[in-house]
């Protein structure tokens, strides 16, 4: 295995310990840090753990997490990308469907990447060009042919409201020739699941590095094409991704772009 996504892994466990050890308690602070866009005492909890086992390894690395920005050696060709909660509405309400997410970027390449969901115990991991697991057995994205018996994942534009119209006119698009949708709440399982083949496909705009890092290399690792809305790969800069298995991609990004 691929040294350091065997640190990732280690914490990423180690921020899902606190995670599912603080589930469901009455003690977690909520703050606001943008309208729609929740932080607890536990996001902060975690990212200094995950912080704290990356640095331990490779004291040298830079980490750029959701809540501290950047810290370490901000020079570095390695960095860590970390949503240390991400889900955090489900978490704060109690919805049992959140993970951690670490990316590892070498010279901007996307190299390492660990999804944890700590309810479930499910791990999906990846290192860049030795394929995509869930739990150390292999995945693959699912091999629907045609939109009409996809099932796919989106998410509503909550912090981008003025985008609404835009938004219902690709959904509307989308869902008339699509068997149906998901919208869970936590992006880098809805990634996870398309890696694994549990969902046919994802789109979601205005994303951040954090929430997809990892999950765009889980699935490229299991067979995904991960673009934007425009099937190119600037979805870091632009925060627009789409992800389904090679047969669907076209039909989606043609009712994405018409
Ligand atoms: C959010 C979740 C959600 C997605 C948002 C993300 P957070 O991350 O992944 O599913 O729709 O765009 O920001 O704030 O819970 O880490
Ligand atoms: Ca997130
Ligand atoms: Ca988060």
């Amino acid at each position: 295995m691929h040294p350091m996504l065997n640190i990732a892994i280690r914490a990423a466990r180690e921020a899902g310990r606190i995670i599912a050890y603080n589930f469901e308690q009455s003690s977690i602070s909520v703050a606001e840090k943008a309208k729609n866009d929740l932080v607890t005492n536990i996001d902060r909890e975690c990212e200094q753990k995950i912080t704290e086992v990356l640095l331990k390894s490779y004291a040298n690395h830079c980490i750029k997490g959701e809540e501290f920005g950047v810290v370490g050696n901000p020079d570095s060709e390695f960095v860590w990308i970390i949503d240390p909660i991400d889900g955090t509405t489900n978490f704060y309400r109690g919805v049992p469907h959140v993970a951690v997410s670490i990316g590892l970027k070498v010279k901007g390449v996307t190299t390492v990447g660990v999804i944890y969901d700590p309810i479930r115990n499910e791990l999906f991991t990846a290192a860049r060009g030795e394929g995509a697991q869930l739990n150390s057995k292999r995945i693959r994205v699912s091999d629907t042919r045609s939109l009409d018996s996809a099932v796919l994942a989106t998410a509503y534009p909550h912090r981008l409201k003025e985008k609404t119209d835009y938004f219902n006119r690709i959904f509307l698009k989308i869902f008339a020739k699509s068997a149906d949708f998901r919208r869970a709440g936590t992006a880098s399982l809805d990634l996870a699941y398309v890696a694994a083949g549990r969902l046919d496909g994802y789109y979601e705009m205005n994303l951040k590095p954090w929430d997809m890092c990892a999950g765009e290399l889980i699935c490229r690792e299991a067979g995904a094409i991960v673009t934007d809305f425009d099937g190119a790969s600037n979805y870091y800069e632009n925060g627009n991704i789409v992800v389904a298995n090679p047969q669907l991609i076209k039909e989606l990004l043609k009712l994405i772009r018409e």
